[in-house]
């Protein structure tokens, strides 16, 4: 079966085309990041003209570029939500429009659950239970997959996302956006054991995450020690390689640590790491001790299939068309999607587990 996988949430304007849900013929990705880049972060409305312009352009050359035309494709698989409305709309009105136009199925999909499904393609078959780490610049979950397309959230933030973290402490030291990878790079250089910033502790004592005490104690921190952001050019001091690394340090540990603790507990097979903040390679290597200790395979998907792609959702399209799943004309995209379909009854009234 090959799918058209159209991605457009937040953005990156993205087509794929994958072959039964595993190879990919083609991935093409264009990213706003320079139009938003002196904005310091996403401004919606920009976003969603750019998809506008580009959507078309960027389906046409995934074709182009795995040697097929529109009449070979047999369903396209497109971002449903979560994400920014207007970028959202732009993916899902072209997918149905074309769905329509060439008579092939359709389905929407969940971005989130795209993250998951990144890790299909270089990695051997996940092994069901697996445990899913997902974080990028606008979500940060644990989900237990007790099967193929089953989720059940067993740890989410309750505040920033880790990537969105990243993103305003680098705002904040005159770095740049987008900030993981800026501070992946100064940390390289610089001592994480200089700084040492406080676990948050969640007071009902579930095993969630928290990124915005830690954001305002590197805020707190920058202003005792009197440590001024860059300007542009200026060549990063001492100072701040050392804060971006034990930043880092603190974000990934709280990660590795929560999810580690989960794994002892809910003994999954596989563990997959994915979203944008994947790319981090000390997350990477901290979830990889945790995963030798726990002997188990830890999956990541290659950088380009970390952040935000249409491979993905191709993906995890193949596996809802497989079930014989798909959406019919009046699907719309939708801001408030959330993950979860495992255990729903016993959470009801909790806005948050939403399936
Ligand atoms: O998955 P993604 O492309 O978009 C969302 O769905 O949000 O993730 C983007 C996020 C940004 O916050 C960016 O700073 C973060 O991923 N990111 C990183 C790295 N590369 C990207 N965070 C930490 N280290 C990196 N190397
Ligand atoms: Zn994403």
């Amino acid at each position: 079966m090959l799918i058209l996988g159209i991605e457009s949430s937040c953005d990156e304007t993205a087509a794929a085309v994958v072959r039964d849900g595993r190879e990919i013929l083609s991935s093409v990705i264009a990213s706003q990041i320079d139009l938003h880049r002196p904005w310091g972060g996403v401004v919606p409305e920009l976003a969603s003209r750019e998809h506008l312009e580009k959507i078309e352009p960027i389906v046409i050359e995934a074709l182009e570029k795995a040697h097929l035309i529109l009449k070979d494709i047999d369903a396209i698989a497109v971002t449903q939500g979560p994400g920014l409305i207007g970028s959202l709309l732009v993916g899902v009105c072209y997918a149905k429009a074309l769905a329509w136009g060439l008579d092939i199925p359709l389905v929407g999909i969940n971005h989130i659950e795209g993250h998951v499904y990144s890790v299909a393609f270089e990695n051997s078959p996940v092994e069901y239970p697996a445990l899913a780490l997902i974080v990028s610049g606008g979500h940060t979950n644990i989900f237990y997959v007790p099967s193929e397309g089953q989720y059940k959230v067993v740890s989410r933030t309750r505040d920033d996302a880790a990537g969105e973290a990243f993103d305003k402490v680098a705002k904040m030291l005159g770095l740049g956006y987008p900030g993981g990878p800026v501070i992946e790079k100064l940390a390289l250089e610089g001592d994480s054991s200089k700084v040492r910033f406080p676990r948050a502790k969640i007071s009902d004592g579930r095993p969630d995450l928290s990124f915005s005490g830690l954001k305002t104690a590197v805020s707190r921190y920058v202003k005792e020690n009197n440590i001024q952001p860059l300007a542009n050019g200026d060549a990063p001091t001492r100072e701040i390689k050392d804060l971006a690394a034990s930043f880092q340090q603190a974000v990934v540990s709280a990660l590795v640590d929560t999810f580690e603790k989960l794994a002892d507990e809910l003994q999954p097979k596989t563990l997959i790491v994915a979203g944008g903040v994947a790319c981090n390679r000390a997350l990477r290597q901290a979830a990889e001790v945790a995963a030798n200790r726990l002997d188990i395979p830890v999956y990541f998907p290659s950088k380009h299939l970390s952040t935000d792609n249409a491979a993905m959702i191709a993906a995890a399209g193949y596996f809802h068309l497989k079930n014989g799943e798909h959406s019919d004309l009046a699907m719309t995209a939708d801001i408030t999607l959330r993950l979860q379909n495992v255990d729903v009854e016993q959470l009801k009234g909790k806005a948050r587990y939403r399936l």
